[in-house]
């Protein structure tokens, strides 16, 4: 999927001219659809089902460049007033007349502008999808989309967050997995989109700020991308070894800076919890750093951490086999990391980012950790572990320890991390665990521009007590009550060093069902959130 902008002095729609200017040289481009939103008051000029006599809305100057359409679309009822209806115009004769070399026009209702919850994002991507579903699967192949008659009422500061969404949600509709990797379908294969191409129309007023949007859409698409297939990918191909040699591919792909650490650098750091999960499989553990330097030398990074358990059977607490194909989404915290990571480089922020990824599997085996073993983790605390199914919180509190050197600014872990989430929170939010009001308040706010949304779960004192072992400094699981928030209290025991937050994203990474696949779920809100740290 291609995006671009397109600058036009005249596209505007504040007076009648510039509205009438603007509309004959947006359809005098070629191009196979031009997309147009207009709102319940354009269609009231046409009342009673005939144009009334001198209107000056967007769909009555339309109708007079287009020949009567607009009249007779909304004489057989094809238009509505409801928000995110749609209706497609294709060319006829009469068009050429008026110099109409774009062979469709797609409309889009904005609805009510008077209403209250007309003019949110969350309304706008009801009508960005509506929209973008018409260009889907056809013949179109490319479209102009024209911005400034998208803004709801409201002014320039959502456009950045509008034209990352739409171009969010093409890239999501684009994705197919078998064309990305072929190898992997063999018979049935997926077929590709047509509609490819799609181009931001604007004026000279909001240039700049659609330009920057546009890219920092492209680089959002480009790692949730990344994410997806990683996610995808099943587990006898996506080992720790490829989700090593991925990143180190951003090298040359992006600019990263990659360094993977094998077992015997694990073992040197004394990461003995993370070495106990990694115990039970034949496939050794990798320890992921990459490094966007894109600040000033020596300013404190901000540091993401992913889970990358690239397949969770439960290890010897073995989990029921319902299902447990989709343990290989596991990895999905780090897939997001990576993703973030490439999509940061691509847009050549200026801020030093981290990305951490412990990643290993956790497999039953005459090697692997007995529930009751107690093992070392590298900040010198013991680890009673009781269930070795509770494992993603043994590998995060290594690399948690670990990411200490950096002297971060923030750091943010990032894991499919308990069942217990999905049943707190469902498919909706990703659980949010944190103690620093300030992280908390971005990240909530960053979920919200990106739609990628997050939802705040305690992480008090309290809790703590669940997490109490005879044997051991801590115990690797707190019972059923509050399962998410006891493992963010476990994570919390090491990250007393810096600002810290936890993203449980068990629900919200992956679909099941007849559309299971990985949603590239938080890249958007990682993205968004480090953009704003700017
Ligand atoms: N990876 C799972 C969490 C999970 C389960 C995510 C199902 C999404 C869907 C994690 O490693 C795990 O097994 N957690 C246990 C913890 C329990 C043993 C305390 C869980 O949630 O059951
Ligand atoms: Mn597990
Ligand atoms: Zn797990």
């Amino acid at each position: 999927m291609q995006f671009s902008t397109k600058i036009f002095s005249q596209a505007d729609l504040r007076s009648s001219k510039l509205l009438k200017s603007s509309l004959s040289t947006l359809l005098s481009q070629n191009t196979d659809c031009l997309v147009l939103a207009y709102a319940k008051t354009d269609l009231d000029d046409f009342s009673g089902g005939k144009a009334a006599k001198v209107k000056s809305g967007l769909l009555s100057e339309l109708d007079r460049l287009l020949g009567g359409s607009i009249t007779h679309a909304n004489v057989v009822g094809d238009l509505d007033h409801q928000q995110a209806s749609t209706c497609i115009l294709r060319a006829e004769k009469s068009w050429a007349a008026s110099g109409v070399k774009a062979k469709r026009v797609l409309l889009v209702g904005l609805g009510d502008l008077s209403l209250a919850n007309a003019c949110n994002l969350h309304a706008y991507s009801k009508i960005a999808k509506a929209a973008l579903k018409n260009l889907s699967g056809g013949s179109i192949q490319n479209a102009i989309w024209f911005t400034p008659s998208f803004s709801l009422g409201h002014q320039a500061d959502f456009l950045a967050e509008e034209v990352r969404l739409t171009i969010q949600y093409a890239g999501d509709q684009a994705y197919r997995f078998g064309i990305r990797q072929p190898a992997m379908k063999f018979k049935a294969k997926d077929k590709a989109d047509p509609f490819t191409q799609l181009t931001f129309a604007g004026n000279e007023a909001c240039a700049k700020d659609l330009k920057a949007a546009v890219a920092e859409g492209m680089a959002i698409v480009e790692g949730m991308n990344l994410a997806k297939d990683l996610g995808n990918l099943p587990p006898n191909i996506c080992t720790p070894t490829y989700l090593g040699k991925a990143a180190q591919g951003l090298t040359k792909k992006a600019g990263l800076k990659v360094e993977v650490l094998g077992l015997k650098q694990i073992q040197a750091l004394g990461m003995g919890s993370f070495l106990s999960v990694a115990k039970g499989s034949d496939t050794p553990p990798q320890f992921i750093v990459m490094r966007h330097q894109g600040g000033k030398a020596g300013e404190a990074p901000i540091v993401l951490v992913g889970k990358g358990i690239t397949f969770d059977t439960g290890g010897i607490s073995l989990k029921p086999g319902e299902a447990m194909d989709e343990m290989k989404y596991d990895m999905c915290g780090a897939a997001s990391v990576i993703g973030t990571m490439y999509a940061t480089a691509l847009m050549k922020l200026k801020k030093n980012v981290i990305g951490i990824v412990p990643t290993c599997e956790n497999m039953p085996s005459g090697a692997a950790t007995r529930p009751g073993d107690i093992v070392k983790s590298m900040s010198g605390q013991t680890i009673e572990i009781l269930n070795t199914d509770a494992e993603g919180r043994l590998i995060l509190c290594d690399a948690l320890t670990y990411v200490e050197r950096f002297k971060p600014q923030a750091v943010i872990d990032v894991a499919t991390l308990t069942g217990a989430c999905v049943i707190a929170l469902g498919h909706v939010h990703s659980g949010l665990f944190s103690e620093d009001e300030g992280l908390v308040n971005a990240l909530t706010k960053a979920g919200k521009a990106s739609l990628d949304t997050v939802w705040r779960l305690p992480l008090d004192a309290a809790y703590h007590e669940q997490l109490k072992s005879n044997f051991a400094d801590v115990a690797n699981i707190g019972g059923r009550p509050a399962g998410s928030v006891t493992a963010a209290c476990f994570l919390s025991r090491f990250t007393e060093k810096y600002k810290w937050a936890h993203l449980d994203i068990a629900g919200t990474a992956w679909k099941s069902g007849a559309a299971k696949g990985s949603t590239g779920r938080p890249v958007p809100l990682l993205v968004n959130y480090l953009l704003e740290q700017k």
